[in-house]
């Protein structure tokens, strides 16, 4: 028997971002910086931390879930597969789609987690993306969440101005018309692994009190040449999907951007010819949440889209990892 073949919907997106708020100013407190450097340097104001003790990723996976599946109507039950995107799993296993699973009560759907830092929620998407279309399974669930203030020294004021806590979660099925996941672009680049890395807590240096003594254990940044590859590649991989689609400038309703340094952004936005009305953007509100940033993107602006619209998700981060995806969406609110 031949399949019909149906591409994958995204039916309904959900966000969750703790409410405790890290102000540029509480910043100014705590390291040597200033509102004014981050938010000319950023384009960041504030960002969302996850307090207390023995709160991980999943938690944050957990409400972006919770809050689909009551959107959309939706049985735990009758969810298939979660991927979740993240480089802060709650430990290194076992994988936290699983713990969200089964904090969420969906027995008949097995899990796994996808570590592409920045990037990770394009590939997650464009993985998931694969088992809708086979024709195996109908409804995934795709997280991007990061608890990246598990990973900072808010002694350092370099990457602490940077990142924030937050998820997103979307719901594929088979698409009923030609809406849905178009096509996308995925590509890395180890030779650029150790620029941006965690560098101790896997198998290569497992944590010791030197690793601790020497902050091995959060992230490690060489900012400015991590931009550059970040400001080429990020425009070069929108430019090329929207050739490789026929799609002129006039034909992108909206860029989604991975929200890192809005001077990315602004250059990717330029290349791919749209104007600042299409770009969406809420890295002010939240700064670089990791995986987070495209799903919350999605769900901050999601009363914007109409059915049919064509959207561009592209991303850049370490590995190095980057991509992006070309999507009709699927339904109007
Ligand atoms: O999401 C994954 C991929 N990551 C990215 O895309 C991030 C890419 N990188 C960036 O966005 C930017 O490089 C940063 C925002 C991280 C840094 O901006 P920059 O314009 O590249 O600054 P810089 O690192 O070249 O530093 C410029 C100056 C330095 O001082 P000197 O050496 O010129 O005296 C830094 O010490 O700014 C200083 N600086 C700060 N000053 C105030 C660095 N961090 C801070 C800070 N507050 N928080």
């Amino acid at each position: 028997m031949i399949l019909k073949k149906h591409k994958a919907s995204i039916t309904g997106v959900h966000g969750y971002v703790p409410d405790y708020i890290l102000t540029n100013k509480e910043l100014e407190t705590l390291v040597d910086t200033s509102d004014e450097w981050i938010v000319t340097r950023t384009g960041i104001k504030e960002r969302r931390i996850l307090k207390g003790d023995m709160k991980g990723t999943s938690i944050l996976g957990v409400e972006c879930v919770k809050g689909l599946l009551e959107k959309t109507n939706t049985d735990p039950k009758e969810i298939d597969l979660i991927i979740c995107a993240t480089v802060t799993p709650d430990m290194l296993f076992p994988s936290t789609s699983n713990l969200i699973a089964d904090k969420i009560g969906a027995t008949n759907s097995y899990g796994f987690d996808i570590s592409a830092a920045c990037s990770g929620f394009i590939y997650a998407l464009a993985t998931g993306s694969q088992f809708i279309e086979a024709g195996t399974h109908n409804k995934v669930i795709v997280i991007g969440a990061d608890k990246m203030s598990s990973i900072i020294d808010y002694e350092e004021r370099k990457n602490c101005v940077l990142f924030g806590d937050g998820g997103g979660a979307v719901l594929l099925e088979p698409s009923e018309d030609e809406t849905g996941i178009q096509d996308y672009l995925l590509k890395s680049d180890g030779s650029g692994g150790d620029m941006l890395c965690l560098k101790a807590g896997g198998s290569l240096r497992p944590a010791s009190t030197e690793t601790i003594k020497n902050k091995e254990h959060y992230i490690y940044q060489e900012g400015s040449s991590v931009f550059k590859f970040a400001v080429t590649n990020m425009a070069d991989i929108s430019e090329e999907i929207m050739n490789k689609n026929k799609l002129k400038s006039d034909d992108i309703s909206y860029l989604v951007p991975h929200q890192a340094n809005k001077r990315i952004i602004d250059a990717t936005a330029k290349r791919m010819g749209v104007g600042p009305e299409k770009v969406l953007l809420n890295i002010e509100k939240y700064g670089n949440t990791t995986a987070g940033t495209i799903p919350l993107c999605l769900w901050d602006f999601e009363n914007k889209f109409k059915k049919g619209d064509n959207l561009i998700l592209a991303a850049f981060g370490g590995g190095f990892t980057w991509g992006s995806l070309y999507l009709k969406w699927s339904y109007n609110n």
